[in-house]
């Protein structure tokens, strides 16, 4: 089954194309590569699934359904996931709380057993703004997990992260695979995309220039 089609977005930000008639196809449990230089069109191409951005052209769909015309609010209900490049947790918010407003009435011992698979069960109580970087993509991470979402979208989660937050987020990673979730990860180091994605597509000022 094919979890996510994009066919010919586009997308122009006054005279700057962000996004040039892009079309792929990504199958259900399946993790894609999405690499590309500073402006390229990473980040909107994202933006363009959840409409954060609406496309100037082409169609989206998710599991064979069309979506690019719902609100942005619905595309966030059908299942589809989001670490944000920056910061997407309530900083005024403890973790468990994080994860409990995500959680749509899941119970506490639940949001607990996920804490412990982020490695945050032993800072359940602690505000989400007193964690590192690292810490708090864990912390996104555990939300996207408590609400099960099946398309998931990693705009850069090892950004500025130290090398041990990293490794335990390798792993999240391949635990949601294992799960069976589709995901899109935009990363900048190529050997991380070689070991956690099947297929990568690179772009350039919006274009597709490569396809693996
Ligand atoms: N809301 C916006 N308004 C105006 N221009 C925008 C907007 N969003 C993106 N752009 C422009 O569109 C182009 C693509 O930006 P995008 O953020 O998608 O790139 P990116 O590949 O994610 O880059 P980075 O690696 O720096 O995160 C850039 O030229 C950017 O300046
Ligand atoms: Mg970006």
């Amino acid at each position: 089954m094919i979890a996510i089609e994009l066919k010919g977005i586009s997308k122009k930000f006054g005279g700057v194309t962000a996004l040039d008639n892009v079309s792929f196809k990504l199958e259900k449990g399946k993790t894609l590569g999405l690499v590309g230089g500073n402006g390229s069109g990473k980040t909107t191409l994202l933006n363009s699934i959840t409409k954060m951005v609406a496309p100037d052209r082409g169609e989206v769909y998710f599991k064979g359904k069309r979506i690019d015309k719902l609100p942005a609010y619905r595309i966030a209900r059908l299942g589809i996931g989001r670490i944000f490049q920056t910061g997407g947790v309530f900083k005024n918010m403890t973790v468990l709380e994080n994860l409990l407003v995500a959680s749509d009435g899941k119970r506490e011992n639940e949001a607990e057993r996920i804490l412990k698979e982020v490695a945050l069960l032993e800072k359940k109580g602690k505000k989400a703004a007193t964690l590192s970087g690292g810490q708090q993509r864990l912390l996104e991470f555990g939300r996207v997990m408590v609400r099960n979402d099946e398309l998931i979208l990693l705009d850069e989660p090892f950004a500025g992260v130290s090398a041990e937050n990293s490794r335990k987020i390798e792993s999240v990673i391949k635990k949601l695979q294992e799960e069976g979730k589709t995901i899109i990860l935009i990363e900048h180091d190529s050997a991380r995309i070689k070991r956690l994605c099947n297929q990568i597509i690179e772009l350039e000022k919006g274009s597709i220039i490569r396809r693996e």
